[in-house]
């Protein structure tokens, strides 16, 4: 007489069993979005390796073009400007002719089928490299900064974005955002919001990249404790409240709890950015060959989707599409 015990391996033992109680799929195409980095500049040809993210560039236009038609099965991209010059109003963030909207213009032309996400945020306008405008005592002066991040979403949208996501982490952007676009037109255009927005040092890399670490201080008075776990529902909720139509939240793969919690407090598609300091881990690791990158890539995005991720940003979205790695 054997006694009774759970006996899990038997849906484990054939490939095809396996795939019918398969609780997550795995990652399709039409879930990631790329981010890329664009630069102003003169030279044509401009394209330089970010040191800490390898494989990853900062473009100048024509070779974003080109990086995007190497891609065809890319189904999102998610655009992040460099300007030529900053100053302490970011001009550059909202400039008809500035860098992320030339950039739309030029990529909608091409690209039309390619979904344009804008990133909507001052820092890498700034030549303090902080999200908001700075007061003499180097407070951000939350209220004052509102009206140009409303302008900058706006300026997107009349590029040709698809889709605005503010990263800024002001409080109010979103029903600043709405407003403008309401205002003008825009009542169709989407706002994906970076509600849950930790004040984390996995975005270091992406300061290297985007040339925006801030000169003095931290972000820590706008972006969210590491610690913190209801306050990710607060934000989440105020900004749905505030009109925003999906929500992203960032970093990922550490912060998958919340992920999942948030997912539960809310209906709106939600997003995970996987960001540049969880790449470069991933990179370094897989490119020592310590790790099989590719397994480990492809696992800690399934993983993002099992917490509760819709769709996902990556830096590994052009190599998933266009090694065929996603269906
Ligand atoms: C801009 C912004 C940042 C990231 C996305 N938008 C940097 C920051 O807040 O310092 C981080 C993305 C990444 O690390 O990949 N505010």
């Amino acid at each position: 007489m054997t006694t009774f015990f759970h006996r899990g391996r038997r849906l484990r033992q054939s490939p095809e069993l396996r795939v019918l109680v398969r609780e997550t799929p795995p990652i399709l195409a039409e879930d990631l979005i790329m981010p890329y980095f664009v630069v102003e500049t003169e030279e044509r040809h401009f394209r330089k390796e970010i040191s800490s993210m390898p494989g990853q560039f900062q473009l100048g236009l024509d070779e974003l073009e080109k990086q995007v038609a190497s891609a065809p099965g890319l189904a999102a991209a998610l655009l992040f400007g460099i300007p030529a010059q900053k100053d302490e109003k970011a001009s550059g963030s909202c400039a008809e002719n500035g860098i992320v909207q030339q950039a739309v213009r030029r990529l909608k032309t091409r690209r039309p089928d390619l979904l344009i996400i804008t990133d909507v945020c001052l820092c890498e306008y700034m030549s303090h490299g902080h999200c908001g405008i700075l007061s003499d005592d180097g407070t951000i002066r939350n209220d004052a900064t509102l009206p140009l991040i409303a302008e900058t979403a706006l300026s997107h949208a009349r590029a040709g974005a698809d889709m605005v996501a503010p990263s800024d982490m002001m409080d109010g952007r979103i029903s600043a955002i709405r407003a403008a676009l309401d205002a003008d037109g825009f009542a169709q255009t989407p706002v994906l919001s970076y509600a849950v927005k930790y004040a984390s040092a996995f975005y270091g890399p992406f300061r290297e990249a985007a040339q925006s670490a801030p000169a003095c201080g931290d972000r820590k008075s706008y972006q969210m404790d590491p610690g913190n776990a209801r306050e990710a529902l607060l934000e989440a909720r105020a900004d749905i409240a505030e009109g925003a139509d999906a929500l992203i939240v960032k970093p990922a793969g550490p912060y998958a709890d919340i992920l999942c919690r948030v997912r539960q407090a809310v209906d709106v598609p939600l997003c995970a950015y996987q960001v540049s300091g969880e790449y470069a881990m991933l990179r370094a690791a897989g490119l020592r060959g310590w790790v099989d990158e590719k397994a480990v890539m492809l696992e800690s995005l399934l993983c993002l989707k099992r917490a509760g991720a819709d769709m996902l940003i990556t830096y590994y979205a052009e190599d998933i599409v266009k090694q065929g790695l996603a269906r």
